[in-house]
């Protein structure tokens, strides 16, 4: 870790440390940016969707939160955020004194598994057992360095290829300690990273759609070493409004016949995607919502992701949905979301960080399914996951109020509430059982919802 590294904020008794991977990138410079332009005073929490928690029910403020991290883009984040154009000039300028100080750390990166990335602010270390000690020893100088109370990992790297999920080496932890001895081609940056988070016993999310804390091996070793871990792949846009759609469709016996979903997008994650082995991993995770929503299988759903330089972050999504109701009768739905990819990825960041931090305190180790509200294919450690959003946001506050009473405390509030306890939603079969929750975390859901 280099010296100029790590935090902008002056040293604090309580500071949760967030380490990142890609930490130049759109999304985590637009969390760096917000953190300190709320410290500053000029941002409130719009758009954070836990912010009516505060401390007093354990999570921390967003305000104590700490950013460092790699990237293979040696640029200080005012730079980075700058080139990304996501925020405003008056944002900007507020917020660059401050982002001027977080240089990322030299990265653990091969060119192989994301060959349309840049970059040469590169590790040179030799090994993959190397590149795990060096992941490690950077974790323990930014705890050190600034003065950290507690640190979790979120990887928000460039989309890496696919690679062979059944590969032997992925399949236990003792197969994956070996296949690092031996240089195996299967394990790339995203796994050692995460490997090296949980060996250093710091939580770990993947906000992306690369292979990482998913595989047996790791979820393995999480359980063994007793930390949480969360992923993967951010639901932000079009596939968080396509698991809010698909329920209703389906309490309706609206039988969908084809979805269509287009996305255009100009910024680098969207030119990382140019590349067709990039691309798979993300058509991947968008894909696997819609069968277990509806009950069945979507012969026709259709994902296209084009890089397209003149929109930026400013991503477009469309939807035709095909229907077919009462009498055979036919239908046609149009979504069109013109959405901000960084503004709306951000604040989950921000989330995943406080309640991966949270898990870790109450003591809870491997994947933790509850935050599956945040991820396009969620992890859960065995059986299928619940892709639902209105019944995703009932298993947080499930877990949230079990974990802290927090719930019940929340101040009554949204007027119009789409899930009044004993509603047709709870029976729709979503394709999992939900867990019970009391009314009053259902006044938190609605809103989050
Ligand atoms: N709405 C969203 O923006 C959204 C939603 C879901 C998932 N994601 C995923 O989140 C990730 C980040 O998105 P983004 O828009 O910030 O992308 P980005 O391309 O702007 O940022 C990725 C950063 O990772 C860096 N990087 C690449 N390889 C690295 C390595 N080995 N070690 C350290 N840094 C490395 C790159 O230099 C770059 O700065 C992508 O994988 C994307 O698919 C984003």
């Amino acid at each position: 870790m280099s010296d100029s590294s790590t935090h902008s904020a002056s040293p604090r008794a309580a500071r949760l440390g967030l380490a990142v991977v890609g930490v130049g990138g759109a999304v985590a410079t637009t969390a760096a940016a917000g953190l300190e332009l709320m410290r500053l005073g000029i941002s409130g929490h719009e758009g954070l969707p836990l912010a009516e928690l505060g401390a007093e029910h354990e999570l921390r403020p967003y305000e104590d939160i700490v950013i460092g991290g790699w990237d293979v883009c040696g640029d200080d984040l005012a730079v980075a955020v700058d080139a990304h154009g996501v925020l405003g000039s008056a944002e900007l300028a507020a917020a660059a004194p401050g982002l001027a100080a977080l240089k990322p750390w030299p990265a653990i990166d091969d060119q192989d598994f994301h060959p349309g990335v840049g970059g040469t602010h590169r590790r040179h270390v030799g090994s993959k057992r190397a590149a795990v000690e060096a992941i490690r020893a950077d974790l323990r100088a930014f705890r050190e360095q600034a003065g950290l109370d507690a640190l979790v990992m979120v990887n928000l790297a460039s989309t890496e290829r696919v690679i062979d999920v059944d590969s032997p080496v992925l399949a236990s932890a003792a197969s994956f300690e070996r296949g690092i001895g031996s240089e195996n081609p299967e394990i790339g940056p995203a796994l050692l990273y995460a490997y090296a988070a949980l060996m250093e016993g710091v939580p770990y999310a993947n906000f992306t759609p690369s292979v990482a804390a998913e595989v047996p091996a790791l979820v393995e070793v999480a359980r063994r070493e007793g930390v949480p871990t969360a992923g993967k792949d951010g639901k932000t846009g079009q596939t968080m409004l396509k698991t809010v759609i698909a329920p209703a469709l389906r309490a309706r016996a609206l039988r969908v016949e084809g979805w269509y979903s287009a996305n255009i997008l100009g910024n680098r994650d969207g030119q990382a995607l140019h590349d067709p082995a990039s691309l798979a991993s993300k058509l991947a995770t968008k894909g696997s919502v819609l069968d277990s929503i509806l009950g069945y299988e979507v012969a026709d759903h259709l994902v296209r992701i084009d890089y397209y330089a003149p929109r930026g972050d400013a991503k477009e999504a469309w939807d035709s949905i095909d229907l077919v109701g009462f009498l055979g009768q036919r239908m046609q739905l149009k979504v069109n979301f013109l959405c901000r990819d960084s503004v709306l990825a951000a604040p989950l960041v921000l989330e995943l960080a406080r309640l991966l931090d949270f898990a870790q305190r109450r003591g809870e180790s491997g994947p933790l399914p509850a935050l599956g509200l945040f991820f396009k294919a969620p992890m859960t450690g065995n059986g299928p996951p619940e892709h639902a959003l209105h019944r995703q946001v009932e298993q947080l506050a499930s877990w949230l109020g079990t974990a802290s009473g927090a719930a019940d405390a929340i101040p009554a509030g949204s007027a119009a509430d789409p899930i009044p306890a004993g509603s047709a939603a709870d029976a729709i079969p979503a394709g999992g059982p939900a867990d019970a929750i009391p009314a009053g975390e259902r006044r938190w859901a609605s809103r989050a919802a």
